[in-house]
């Protein structure tokens, strides 16, 4: 028998890396607690190309809307401008796309970076539900970017008032200016890139944060007492959180399973957003002096990193981070501290290097070592005129992978910790199943009769 369908969500990603995966493991979550859920995910052509033939389940369908610039133009190239084009072009051939629908839908799913399917959703008096992909506490400097104003805190001026301390915003723990996301650095940037986002939230039923209340309890408390629409912590990432251990193939892997316990240090920039050659030179040959054994993983760098890294390296061009994360070898990862990234090596249990290049990785490596203090800074973030060299970075990874040390004791002991709490919330009948039970309950009251 053919279960009915009476709760049609259609989901609308921001069309890049960071965004898509999140949000179709949050559809793969939904649509898995009920076979009476259909979800139309929405992807550009480009999208389409890259992961149509990916496993998915049959209640996940994928729809198309035409790419935002020329296919010439690489998404990389000029992030400004595609962020631009998806907040300009897209909403038109999404109407579209809504209007040829058989079955009309019953709730949209937007990313908050594409925030005109609010405007969609409440013209055609559709609920909403904003996935925020990043964390909780980026979402509450957003949210209470009136407070930072009022504060004197906005725009953030590093010769200016980037040390004042922030320490208006409910439930976050005090600040500086200079460890906000960077996009609260430029004046135009409320215009381009934040007030749309804000009024979305604000049309919004529900609000979807990708994190893990225990992280960020406190801020999220503070949210849900203030905000008017339903606020679920739901981090897609227990779909993947069991890490299959039948990839003991993979030549690093192997080398892993080669190294002392806790002893290789994994180091991960970012795939998309890079530093410089010459700051990734700096690294690699901070790493070699360190006389550390290190696993590399460095898209596109990979040729001329192998050169200068010698034998006490493995670089390779991709893996997959959860699994070298979870590998007893791995003692400490070196990391860009994209929220994806932090989450994982949280979930790993594994204390971190921060070396945070832009937007809210420089707030995610602030919490890291300060309050969560699972890790050290490298350096405060990426500055191509001030380079991290060499030598600092030697010592620093020597100290830091030096066991032994009453220092690192404590860092790994908070990584142990914050691991375990977070294992507490998916457990069964934990903090993680009750929101999804509960979002996806509530969203299926939206049937059609
Ligand atoms: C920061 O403030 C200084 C001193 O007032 C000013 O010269 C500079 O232009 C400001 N920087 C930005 C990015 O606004
Ligand atoms: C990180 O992203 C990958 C997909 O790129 C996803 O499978 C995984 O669940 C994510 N991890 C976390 C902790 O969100």
């Amino acid at each position: 028998m053919k279960p009915i369908l009476s709760c049609h969500v259609v989901a609308m990603p921001y069309p890049g890396r960071g965004h898509i995966n999140p949000m179709m493991d949050l559809c793969k979550l939904v649509a898995g607690k009920s076979s009476s859920i259909l979800v139309t995910f929405v992807l550009t052509e480009e999208w389409l190309g890259l992961i149509g033939s990916s496993a998915k389940p049959d209640n996940i369908r994928f729809a198309t809307i035409p790419n935002v610039i020329p296919s010439e133009h690489v998404r990389g190239s000029d992030p400004n401008g595609f962020a631009m084009a998806v907040l300009s072009k897209m909403e038109e051939p999404f109407e579209r796309l809504l209007n040829e629908l058989q079955l009309s839908p019953t709730l949209i799913i937007a990313d908050a970076v594409v925030p005109w399917a609010a405007d969609v959703a409440s013209r055609r008096n559709i609920p909403l539900a904003v996935l925020w992909p990043m964390s909780a506490s980026v979402f509450s400097v957003f949210y209470h970017f009136d407070l930072l104003v009022q504060h004197g805190h906005f725009p953030v001026n590093l010769s200016v008032n980037g040390n004042d301390i922030v320490d208006c915003i409910p439930g976050l723990s005090p600040i500086r200016g200079l460890d906000l996301p960077t996009v609260m650095r430029l004046e135009e940037n409320y215009q381009r890139f934040l007030k749309a986002p804000l009024q979305a939230i604000h049309k919004a039923q529900y609000l979807l944060l990708a994190s893990v209340y225990e992280l960020e309890a406190e801020v999220i408390d503070a949210l849900k007492a203030k905000a008017s629409c339903s606020i679920y912590t739901i981090c897609p990432t227990t779909t993947h959180f069991k890490v299959k251990d039948s990839n003991g193939d993979l030549n690093y892997l192997k080398w892993l399973n080669l190294q002392p316990p806790n002893s290789v240090l994994f180091v991960s920039l970012g795939s998309y957003l890079s530093i410089s050659g010459s700051q990734m030179d700096e690294i690699a040959a901070g790493l070699c002096k360190s006389g550390t054994s290190f696993l590399w993983a460095a898209r596109g760098e990979t040729l001329r990193l192998k050169e200068i890294c010698g034998e006490k390296g493995l670089v390779v061009p991709w893996c997959d981070q959860l699994s070298v994360l979870c590998h007893p070898s791995i003692g400490g990862f070196l990391s860009h501290c994209g929220w994806n990234s932090t989450k994982e090596a949280i979930l790993a249990g594994v204390p971190i290097l921060t070396f945070p290049i832009m937007m809210d990785q420089v707030m995610n490596a602030k919490m890291i070592v300060e309050d969560w203090q699972i890790g050290w800074r490298v350096k405060r973030e990426f500055d191509k005129d001030n380079l991290a060299k060499r030598d600092e970075i030697a010592e620093l990874v020597q100290k830091f992978m030096n066991l032994e040390s009453g220092e690192r004791k404590q860092l790994t002991k908070k990584a142990r910790e914050t691991q375990q709490a977070c294992e507490r919330e998916f457990a069964e009948g934990g903090a993680f199943q009750i929101y999804l039970d509960g979002f996806t309950r509530s969203i299926l009251q939206y049937h059609h009769h």
